[in-house]
């Protein structure tokens, strides 16, 4: 075919996906410490982890149409398989729930859920400052007064269970906790929170976006000590969102929403049927993209990720430490590294680590910049290049005034 319809050629059409592709910066994932999707390379600790990436995009290829509004049966198996193993992990003695298409979906379908059994229109939800800004999104979507509890004392990665307490009012329907906060990595004191969520009979949810396909792996491989109880074994915790896209390793747009039975899910699906989702027609390449990570990797081959993402925030962490002037936020459980000054201003530095290619998050909080980065096995290697450049550009960062100092303790953290 030399021309198609449109009067363009397949060449002009692969220079202009070139040119796209580059503009998305699909190309550039070797200095990428940003990004969701599938994270799987190969490396010494992870061989098979180019084989496995490939062959989780062939299956979403092969399931990429959409199979109407009822998910056809096979992505259905799928999407079963995928809840069982990792519900089962998260403590639940009858696993349900759902593929949704990431953690602001997952968090709105719980939250619809919490509406519907607590069967009353508006109301408010309280939620740690810390929360995730989806959580602010979808109380403006569901007519509901977001109560954003601030942390004691400016401790941006800490909650205090008596001011979550305490922020209840009797138009309260649920409270949300965070395993994994976005962008200090903390787990909050869901033991607590939960046994304030039983006192005031309140529906429960942890938002684990982040940390949900890690803390497990993490308790199972050894990685921590003691990694605080956050999920389903703490009574009163009622869902758990987690997100597949990141620590799950595969194709966007996926996460999971799990509920503690059959009978929350049944609630869900009656606000949302048939699935359950916000959407109704979903896509099933991303549940058998998914499903081909799970069934590749195991519990065994997570613990294996989980360990090698670790050891790469480890060493960002530390090589971060030792740069004079830079400071690393305490508290991550996971692999996030928020990296910020008390006396150096950092916007510069973030100018000058993207000018040379490098893809990381920034924050406003603590300001007036931060950068938080998320190693994921893609970035095998790239650490020890990164820190260089970061050397390099805190050398050359002007010392903050003070104007432009934003305490922490003055700023509501919107969760980006
Ligand atoms: C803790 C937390 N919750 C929710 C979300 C929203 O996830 P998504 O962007 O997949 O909707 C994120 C995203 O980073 C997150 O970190």
């Amino acid at each position: 075919m030399d021309r198609f319809p449109s009067g363009v050629t397949r060449y002009d059409l692969l220079d202009e996906l070139s040119r796209l592709e580059r503009a998305s910066r699909f190309d550039e994932t070797e200095r990428n410490f940003f990004d969701e999707g599938p994270h799987l390379i190969s490396s010494p600790e992870l061989p098979w982890g180019d084989e496995v990436r490939h062959l989780s995009v062939a299956a979403y290829e092969r399931f990429i149409h959409g199979e109407t509004w009822i998910t056809g049966g096979g992505a259905r198996e799928m999407e079963n398989d995928l809840v069982a193993w990792m519900g089962g992990l998260l403590g639940s003695a009858d696993p349900a729930g759902f593929v949704a298409s990431g953690g602001s979906e997952s968090n709105m379908c719980a939250i619809l859920t919490a509406k519907q059994l607590a069967g009353r229109k508006g109301g408010s939800l309280v939620f740690p400052d810390n929360g995730h800004y989806s959580l602010h999104k979808l109380c403006r979507m569901f007519d509901l007064d977001p109560i954003a509890v601030p942390a004691p004392d400016g401790h941006l990665d800490r909650v205090d269970p008596a001011a979550i307490e305490a922020a209840i009012r009797p138009d309260t329907i649920a409270i949300v906790a965070t395993a994994g906060t976005w962008a200090y990595g903390s787990v909050d004191p869901i033991a607590e929170i939960g046994a304030i969520a039983q006192r005031h009979d309140l529906y429960l949810h942890v938002d684990g976006a982040f940390g949900g396909y890690i803390l497990p792996f993490l308790e199972l491989g050894g990685y921590h000590a003691e990694i605080p109880l956050w999920d389903f074994r703490v009574p009163g915790v009622c869902s758990i969102s987690a997100d597949l896209h990141k620590n799950g390793m595969a194709p966007p747009p996926a996460s999971t929403l799990f509920f503690r039975d059959s009978h929350l899910l049944g609630l869900a699906k009656e606000i949302c049927p048939p699935n359950g989702t916000i959407s109704g027609t979903r896509g099933t390449g991303p549940i058998a993209g998914a499903w081909t990570m799970y069934r590749l990797l195991g519990t065994r081959g997570y613990i294996e990720v989980a360990r090698k993402s670790m050891s790469m925030r480890d060493e960002l962490a530390r090589g971060a430490a030792a740069i004079p002037g830079l400071r690393v936020h305490p508290g991550s459980l996971i692999n996030m590294t928020l990296i910020h000054s008390d006396e150096l201003d950092l916007r510069p530095v973030v100018d000058h680590l993207r000018a040379r290619g490098w893809m990381f998050a920034v924050r406003t909080v603590p300001g007036p910049a931060s950068i938080v980065l998320a190693p994921m096995p893609h970035n095998e290697g790239q650490a020890p290049r990164f820190l260089d450049d970061l050397a390099d550009a805190v050398a050359a960062a002007p010392a903050l005034t003070g104007a432009e100092a934003v305490g922490a303790e003055k700023v509501s953290s919107y969760g980006f």
